[in-house]
């Protein structure tokens, strides 16, 4: 399955990519994993040659990436896509939505980031780009997608007031959450330490109990 992470801006999907892809090589019945680097960024990718993460990121952020993709066929095969930001680069995140398995809407439970995605004064709003994929997509419908929230303070109201506040506008989110931290906000770009990881193999196991992974 493919698995596209996005956000209209700066979210942390680099950092969430890089970190769920090692929780997924971790599980107790280890995934097999594969990068995309659909951000003209480059720093997934980048990441990945730094820290020799042990496996490949492809470097593909282009708008035919429906087209040039090859996904790999490995029953538990899950490839993990870094999307650039929708606002700037809707040609490839309109792209990769055509193929995408699962899309993974990352964001801080802050106003900024939710008028980012649900309001924006000058952009699509992310539940429409996501929507608009459906009629490129085989089954005509758009992909399952869920929130992440990331950046959350401890014991902070701001994470189940904004949980409510995507659930209003329609979105799925996921329980549990990515906390604020140093060790998080210091990982891109550095071998990946258990510690970093850990976050990740609690939403791994929440993703495994909603059967969104494959078996
Ligand atoms: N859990 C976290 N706690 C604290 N800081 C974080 C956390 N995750 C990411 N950050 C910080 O947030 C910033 C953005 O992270 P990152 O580069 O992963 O976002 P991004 O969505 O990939 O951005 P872009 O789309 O611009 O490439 C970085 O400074 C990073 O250190
Ligand atoms: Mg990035």
């Amino acid at each position: 399955m493919l698995i596209a992470n996005v956000s209209p801006r700066t979210a942390g999907k680099t950092t969430d990519s890089g970190l769920m892809a090692h929780a997924l090589l971790a599980a107790e019945h280890p995934y097999e994993v594969e990068g995309y680097d659909a951000d003209h960024s480059a720093q997934f990718w980048d990441w990945a040659q730094k820290a020799k993460f042990p496996f490949p990121v492809h470097r593909q952020p282009l708008a035919r990436f429906y087209r040039t993709m090859e996904k790999p066929t490995g029953r538990r095969y899950v490839g993990i896509v870094d999307c650039g930001h929708t606002e700037n680069h809707p040609d490839i995140a309109d792209a990769v939505l055509r193929v995408a398995d699962l899309v993974i809407v990352h964001m801080a439970p802050t106003s900024a980031d939710f008028e980012r995605i649900v309001n924006p004064p000058d952009a699509t709003p992310l539940f429409e780009v996501i929507e608009r994929s459906e009629s490129h997509r085989p089954d005509q419908n758009p992909p399952e997608t869920w929130v992440l929230l990331n950046r959350c303070a401890t014991n902070a109201r701001s994470v189940k007031h904004y949980r409510e506040e995507m659930d209003e506008e329609g979105y799925n989110v996921f329980t549990a959450t990515i906390p604020r931290s140093e060790v998080l906000a210091q990982a891109v770009g550095f071998p990946v330490s258990d510690a970093a990881v850990r976050p990740f193999a609690t939403l791994v196991t929440e993703m495994e109990k909603r059967g969104i992974l494959p078996t």
